[in-house]
């Protein structure tokens, strides 16, 4: 059974305490939160005031994708939001493994995310050291993408590299992530699902989270 964490981007922002109430009632274990700069991506989403606002409210554990560059610089910031996950991109920390070091010194889980064209073997030496590998399944930056298929591989190739270096990490996919596209990426090896659209768009959000926690 999955873990499922839907993704705050695709929730009605001009009434988010509904939303949250809605995520506080399902069976969702955790939030997903993208923070985007404008740089590392071609899109900003919300910021730290958003967050803040956002963390007072939910009652599930936070999990944050920051796709932004420097994320290290941000590291107290998303501590002091209660953050359980945080998730930084490969592509953005040339010194990743002291990111990854510094995340963890401040007491929370730390997560390394690829972008759709990054190759799994470039973890082969950090696997050991992360809690969570995050595949984006389509381009980062935007909701409602269509799933890249190639995915499916880079799952299974990262379950093998799990295994194989017997690491912990927990396998979370984020983009393009519905029924259909979950039993498939579940088959391969995925532990957390992220779903933003597929969730937050739904005439009723809260069996979309049940049907994604009952795919197997
Ligand atoms: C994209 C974000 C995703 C996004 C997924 O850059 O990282 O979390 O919200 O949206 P859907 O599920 O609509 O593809
Ligand atoms: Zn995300």
């Amino acid at each position: 059974m999955p873990i499922v964490s839907p993704s705050l981007l695709a929730a009605n922002f001009a009434d988010l305490k509904s939303d949250i109430a809605m995520i506080n009632r399902s069976e969702a274990e955790w939030l997903h939160l993208d923070v985007m700069d404008g740089v590392f991506v071609p899109n900003i989403s919300f910021g730290f005031p958003v967050l803040e606002a956002v963390a007072k409210l939910c009652e599930k554990k936070l999990d944050v994708h920051l796709m932004i560059v420097e994320p290290e610089k941000f590291i107290k910031q998303v501590k002091a939001l209660g953050a359980y996950m945080m998730n930084v991109h490969y592509e953005a920390c040339p010194h990743l493994h002291r990111v990854i070091q510094q995340i963890h010194e401040a007491g929370m889980k730390a997560g390394v995310t690829l972008n759709p064209h990054t190759p799994v073997c470039v973890l082969e030496d950090i696997i050991q050291d992360v809690d969570m590998v995050l595949l984006m399944t389509v381009n980062p930056g935007f909701g409602g993408q269509k799933f890249i298929e190639h995915s499916i591989e880079k799952v299974k190739a990262l379950r093998a590299l799990i295994e194989r270096t017997k690491s912990n990490a927990l396998i979370e996919v984020d983009g393009g992530v519905n029924g259909e596209t979950g039993k498939r990426l579940v088959e391969a090896g995925t532990d957390v699902l992220v779903a933003g659209s597929y969730v937050f768009k739904a005439d009723n959000p809260e069996e979309k989270i049940i049907e994604l926690k009952s795919l197997s």
